[in-house]
């Protein structure tokens, strides 16, 4: 028993060490609009909350706002899907031009119609994708996403957490990376930041 928890914790390090590394890398590299070496974002295949396949040429046009997380998240995906939102609130007749995306870590029980209702209740545009483990597993590789299944509660193997990283992830028009606002990061300064570009 010892040994488990000394092996999960040692796993906890090192998952944490990984996302922090990787937010400082994106958080540095977007605070100084560096386009990185390593690319982020790319071609994925994932199924909305009407149950419809999707891929990343349906929003080529409109800027996309994309967070990583899982619907029975009790307080980080709800805080950062409450931001992006409000943002689009603040943003106005500008807010047309961006696609908020929400993407589930957790396919197993993130089902089509769990997402519909899910995304309703932050924005009337935020679509939400799941799809099989592989698609959401590679969906996570390309924008460098951590997640991970944490241990559940004792006899009850539904109900468990997923370790992820938090980042608003912003795509420009023609696909490209444009930078990340890290978690935490208030609607007013995503709305003023995301108007900025817009208005070019
Ligand atoms: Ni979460």
């Amino acid at each position: 028993m010892k040994a488990r928890i000394l092996r999960i914790a040692a796993a906890s390090v090192v998952g944490l060490l990984i996302a922090a590394g990787i937010a400082w890398w994106q958080v540095d590299h977007a605070q100084h609009n560096v386009q990185s070496s390593v690319p982020i974002g790319g071609p994925f295949t994932l199924t909305d909350q009407t149950g419809k396949t999707v891929t990343e040429a349906d929003f080529k046009g409109k800027y996309l706002l994309i967070y990583f997380g899982y619907t029975y998240c009790p307080d980080v995906c709800p805080t950062e899907l409450g931001t992006m939102a409000r943002a689009l609130d603040l943003l106005g007749a500008q807010g047309e031009k961006v696609q908020p995306l929400f993407i589930s870590v957790d396919p197993e029980r993130d089902t089509v119609a769990h997402l519909k209702d899910y995304v309703g209740l932050f924005h009337p545009r935020l679509v939400g994708l799941t799809g099989t483990p592989e698609q959401v597993k590679a969906a996570a590789k390309a924008y460098r996403v951590y997640y991970n299944k944490a241990p559940a509660k004792d006899g009850k193997p539904d109900e468990y957490l997923m370790d992820h990283s938090s980042f608003l992830y912003l795509m420009g028009p023609d696909g490209r990376f444009l930078g990340v606002y890290p978690g935490g990061t208030t609607a007013d300064r995503v709305a003023q930041d995301l108007g900025d570009r817009i208005a070019g």
